[in-house]
C-alpha cells in the first residue's frame, strides 16, 4: 500500500546558508510562492532570530502564502525562550505555523559544544518544547547530529520530547557522515520504538551531502518507514547541501514499486522553481546534476540519439515533460509579442504580475532586447528583479 511522505522544503533557510546566496524580501516571497505551487507541506521560511530581515521575511511568508490550510510555515529556533519567541511572532500569521527546535544530541555536540551534561541538555529541550507548546499545537524537534548519537541517549530524548508535546521527531545526519544501510537501519529503529509511543508523531530526515550519500539516505529512509524527509531545491545547502528535492521526489516517482509511497508535489513544477532559485541565489545547476542539470535529458552520442529516435525509453527513464522542461524553449527578440514574454515569466513563475507592472516590465525587456538581441530566461529574471528592486 502506498503511503504519503510529507516533503518539508529548507531552501529559505538551510540553502539560504550558503555563502553568497542571500535573498532579499521580494525573492523570498516569491520563492515561497513558488515552492507552494511545487505542492511542498512544509516552508521553512528562515531563522528569524538570526536578524530583523529574516524575521520579516518569515512573518510575509506566514502571511501572504501561509494564509491556506494546505500548507504549514516554520522556521528554525535554537532551544531558546527568545529564538522560539522570534519564531512564534513571525509565523503565527500563518493558517498553520509550526515552531522548529534544534538541539544537539551526539557527544560532540553536548559536550564538546555545549560544555554540558547528557542530562542537563535533555532538560533544556524538553523544556523549549513545553514552552514551544504552550504557544502553538504543532512542534518540531530536531535531534541534531543524531547519526552520530548514541543511540539509547538519542531515544531517550527523543521519548522525553514527544511526552512534552513535540508533533514532528526530525533526525538529521547533520554532517552527512551516515550510509544508507545504516541510516536506513536506524531509522528502522527508531520509528519502531516512536510508534509504539505515539503513532501520530511524524518521523523525519534530514540529510546532508558531504559524501555525495544525501539522497541516498533520505531514500533508505522512506524505505524504513520515515514519514517526512526534509529537502532543497537543487541541494543546495550548508557545505556540500541537502538532498535534492528533486531527486528524492523522482526516484520515489520512478521507483515507485520500491518505495511503496508518494508525495504531493507537483512535478511539472520542478523546473521552473530550480531556475528560480538557481537564477535569484546566483548558485548555478551543476550541468550533469540529476534532474534540474543542463544535460541531465540531453543526449549526445549518435548510437543514444538513433536508439531514442526508434524509442524514447531506450534511453530515457523519465520524460522530460514530467518535470516541466518545454520541448519548445524559445529564445525571446525585440519582435517576441507579448504573449511570448507573458508566457515567458509565467514559465518562470511569475504569474501574479499586474497588468500595469508587465507593461513596465515588457517596456524593459524591449529595451535589453534592443541592445543584446536574444533576451534568455536568466535575463528575464533580472529585469524582473531590477524592476521590483528599484520599485
Ligand atoms: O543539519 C542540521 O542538523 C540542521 C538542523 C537545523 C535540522 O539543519
Ligand atoms: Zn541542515
Amino acid at each position: 500500500m502506498s503511503r504519503k511522505i510529507w516533503v518539508f522544503d529548507t531552501t529559505l533557510r538551510d540553502g539560504e546558508q550558503v555563502p553568497g546566496a542571500k535573498l532579499n524580501q521580494y525573492e523570498k516571497l516569491e520563492v515561497a510562492y513558488q515552492l507552494k505551487k511545487l505542492g511542498v507541506d512544509i516552508i521553512e521560511a528562515g531563522f528569524p532570530s538570526s536578524s530583523a530581515g529574516d524575521f520579516n521575511a518569515v512573518k510575509e511568508i506566514a502571511n501572504k502564502v501561509g494564509n491556506t490550510d494546505d500548507i504549514m510555515i516554520t522556521a528554525l529556533a535554537r532551544a531558546v525562550k527568545s529564538d522560539i519567541d522570534a519564531v512564534y511572532n513571525s509565523v503565527k500569521y500563518a493558517e498553520k505555523p509550526l515552531i522548529h527546535i534544534v538541539l544537539g544530541t551526539s557527544d560532540i555536540h553536548v559536550e564538546k559544544k555545549f560544555g554540558k551534561s547528557k542530562n542537563q541538555i535533555l532538560d533544556i529541550g524538553v523544556e523549549a518544547v513545553r514552552y514551544a507548546k504552550s504557544l502553538l499545537p504543532n512542534v518540531q524537534y530536531s535531534t541534531e547530529d543524531a547519526s552520530r548519537s548514541d543511540f539509547e541517549y538519542l531515544w531517550k530524548t527523543i521519548e522525553a520530547v514527544v511526552k512534552a508535546g513535540a508533533t514532528m521527531i526530525n533526525v538529521p545526519d547533520t554532517v552527512g557522515f551516515a550510509e544508507p544501510e545504516e541510516f536506513g537501519e536506524l531509522i528502522f529503529k527508531l520509528n519502531d520504538r516512536l510508534k509504539n509511543l505515539n503513532d501520530q508523531v511524524l518521523l523525519s530526515v534530514h540529510c546532508h551531502n558531504d559524501l555525495g550519500m544525501a539522497t541516498a539516505n533520505t531514500l533508505a529512509a522512506i524505505k524504513y518507514g520515515a514519514d517526512k524527509v526534509e529537502c532543497t531545491i537543487n541541494g543546495i545547502g550548508e557545505r556540500a547541501g541537502n538532498a535534492a528535492l528533486e531527486e528524492v521526489v523522482m526516484a520515489m516517482n520512478t521507483r515507485s514499486s520500491v518505495y511503496q509511497a508518494y508525495t504531493d508535489i507537483h512535478t511539472k513544477e520542478i523546473m521552473n522553481t530550480s531556475r528560480m532559485v538557481s537564477n535569484f541565489m546566483g548558485l548555478d545547476v551543476q550541468v550533469n546534476k540529476a534532474i534540474t542539470g543542463e544535460n541531465a535529458f540531453a543526449h549526445s552520442s549518435g548510437i543514444h540519439q538513433d536508439g531514442l529516435l526508434k524509442s524514447r525509453d531506450a534511453y530515457e527513464i523519465i520524460s522530460p515533460l514530467e518535470v516541466g522542461l518545454d520541448d519548445m524553449e524559445l529564445v525571446l527578440t525585440a519582435r517576441s509579442g507579448r504573449h511570448a514574454v507573458k508566457n515567458a515569466l509565467t514559465k518562470l513563475g511569475f504569474d501574479r504580475l499586474t497588468d500595469e507592472q508587465f507593461e513596465e516590465i515588457f517596456a524593459d525587456f524591449l529595451e535589453m532586447a534592443d541592445e543584446k538581441k536574444e533576451v534568455y530566461n536568466h535575463d528575464l529574471v533580472i529585469i524582473v528583479e531590477n524592476y521590483f528592486t528599484e520599485k
